[in-house]
């Protein structure tokens, strides 16, 4: 007999799929993590991250008006600075690699592209850890808020259109909020990492900022359980009513049920994390001839919308929104 129902008939041509296609992609819906090294001559590739570097200010101005002219939606950085100590203090340093970077940009590109900060500690602490630690070897919460409180408004001054609170230390999108207040930038748009697992999937972004960590070498008493699914609502919950504008899910691929549930449950525009160790997979195995990587990559970051996410960061948004354009 005859199949009642042909859902194969949307199927048939491309015109047809691209007119039922129930996820859309586009360049706007990605921000490019960046990464920028203080005191270098030239950019250093990231050997774990092939394509990306270790920027010089020049370089890193080059590949941000790359990406501004491809109309990717922003991007965000992350330093490498010269030096570093116990408290991290070149994160809110006037002179820091970061501030430089965020000034020359917003000179360059004014409006014209969304710049984003990770507010954290690790890239700036000498044993690694995002906040101070005590004599005991545990990260200090309630200290380590008031510094992010200062790195954001350090970030906010310097030109950051977006800070991104990425610790996972109670409190601190508060704390920062009320900071940015206070200091006249009730505009700075936070973008919470809101529910951020202790992945194994970020080795190769230590690599990229050349962070070793020590006191366990792990971030387990911080970051989330990755048995965990409802503690992150509760988590992107606290962070809303603390004054999040975007909360972020990290990573993505493993965590598209909790991104799933972000988008249901919450009306602040949710954002998804594709890390390091997701683009490195993807570049390996393509490497290998075992895998189409630019197919790969379309796929996923589309599952990562079709879960729920309104944007992406992501280190394939240079080349996925050159082939999207
Ligand atoms: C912390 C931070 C990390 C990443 C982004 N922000 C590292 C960590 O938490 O250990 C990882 C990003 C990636 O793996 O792509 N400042």
């Amino acid at each position: 007999m005859f199949p009642a129902e042909r859902p194969r008939r949307l199927r048939r041509t491309s015109a047809l799929r691209r007119l039922v296609a129930e996820t859309t992609l586009t360049p706007s819906q990605l921000i490019a993590p960046l990464f920028v090294a203080e005191g270098r001559p030239s950019p250093t590739p990231i050997s774990s991250l092939p394509g990306q570097f270790q920027h010089t200010l020049d370089s890193l101005v080059d590949e941000a008006r790359r990406l501004a002219e491809r109309q990717v939606g922003g991007i965000i950085l992350f330093g490498l600075p010269a030096t570093k100590d116990a408290t991290g203090s070149q994160a809110w340093d006037e002179n820091g690699i970061i501030q430089v970077a965020l000034r020359r940009l917003r000179d360059e590109f004014g409006d014209e592209l969304l710049v984003m900060a990770d507010t954290c500690l690790d890239e700036f602490t000498d044993h690694g850890h995002c906040g101070v630690v005590r004599d005991d070897g545990t990260v200090d919460n309630d200290l380590t808020i008031e510094l992010y409180a200062r790195q954001a408004v350090a970030q906010a001054r310097a030109g950051a259109a977006v800070v991104g609170p990425s610790g996972m230390m109670d409190g601190q999108v508060g704390a920062i909020r009320q900071a940015l207040d206070q200091s006249g930038f009730s505009e700075t748009v936070i973008m919470a990492y809101s529910a951020k697992y202790a992945s194994a999937l970020y080795g190769p972004f230590r690599e990229a900022v050349d962070v070793q960590i020590i006191n366990g070498g792990n971030r387990r008493a911080y970051q989330q359980d990755y048995h965990n699914r409802r503690e992150s609502l509760r988590e992107a919950r606290l962070d809303v009513q603390e004054g999040a504008d975007i909360v972020m899910v990290k990573p993505a691929m493993t965590y598209l049920d909790v991104v799933s549930d972000l988008r249901r449950e919450l009306d602040v525009p949710v954002a998804a994390y594709h890390v390091s160790g997701e683009y490195a997979m993807i570049h390996a195995a393509a490497e290998r001839g075992w895998i189409d990587g630019p197919a790969v990559a379309l796929e996923q970051l589309t599952a990562v919308r079709r879960a729920g996410a309104d944007m992406i960061l992501t280190y394939f948004a240079a080349d996925v929104a050159e082939t999207l354009s």
